[in-house]
């Protein structure tokens, strides 16, 4: 299946099927991932702290995004893959397109922008080439030193209607779904009666949305210093590094 039917087939899962999108950064995890049946593998800029060890997503060069879309795209055989655009790759309609251009070489079949009505020309650039979009609203990782800090959206009546000027603005330009971030519930489901296209949530509740997108570490308790209030661990992977890695020292010396 080509990635513009594989995207296709993603958008029109509204109404039917929920849409199961998970994080993966690396080979193992994406063909793990990939053989469980997950719809929608995002190579996240939260690469940047889950896997490089910043504090925020703003440090996340194109070179780091192509290198892991390359290896995810290695352990991927059905999925959607999708590439984040990482901050200051996209300031324009021409460079949006070339930079997504190199993500699609790297193996995505798609790639993640943030931010509503200022993206839809750089949105309509990359879809009028037949790359598929996925659009990000709500709290926007890459704006968080702007911002001052993680906060929630869809507080008020008026944030709420600019929330969907931007999605329709966005869905307009050809975006195949759209990720909400941490918009509150009752937002998050007007948002998702008034869009075509499937939303896709992560900390706007559950049911809210067409579909759920966690991070993966979230979710195997792989990364224990930080976990989202909204993060809902069913493992805990890095108990089991400390432990395995425990009986391995102490074979060695006892
Ligand atoms: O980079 C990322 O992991 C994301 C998700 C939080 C949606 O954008």
């Amino acid at each position: 299946m080509s990635p513009s039917e594989k995207a296709l087939r993603l958008r029109a899962r509204k109404g039917h099927a929920p849409i199961s999108a998970l994080t993966a950064y690396d080979y193992p995890t994406a063909r793990l991932l990939d053989e469980a049946g997950v719809d929608l593998l995002l190579v996240g800029d939260s690469l940047g702290m889950v896997v490089l060890g910043f504090p925020d997503t703003t440090h996340v060069t194109l070179a780091d995004m192509i290198h892991h879309t390359a290896a995810v795209a290695r352990g991927s055989q059905n999925a959607l893959i999708v590439g984040d655009l990482p901050i200051h790759t996209y300031p324009d309609p021409a460079t949006a397109l070339a930079n997504a251009r190199l993500l699609v070489k790297a193996g995505a079949h798609a790639v993640k922008l943030e931010g509503g009505l200022r993206q839809a020309d750089k949105v309509a650039a990359i879809t009028a080439d037949g790359i598929p979009v996925v659009g990000h609203l709500g709290m926007l990782p890459q704006r968080v030193k702007v911002e001052g800090g993680y906060k929630k959206k869809g507080k008020t009546e008026q944030e709420t209607q600019a929330l969907l000027n931007g999605a329709l603005a966005l869905q307009q330009a050809g975006i195949t779904a759209l990720v909400l971030e941490s918009v509150l519930p009752a937002a998050a489901r007007y948002l998702t009666e008034h869009l075509e296209v499937p939303t896709i949530g992560i900390g706007c509740g559950r049911s809210n949305c067409d579909g759920e997108i966690a991070v993966i570490t979230d979710v195997i308790g792989s990364y224990p210093w930080f976990v989202p209030p909204f993060a809902n661990p069913r493992a805990n992977v890095a108990g089991e590094i400390t432990r395995a890695v425990q009986g391995y020292l102490d074979a060695l010396t006892g």
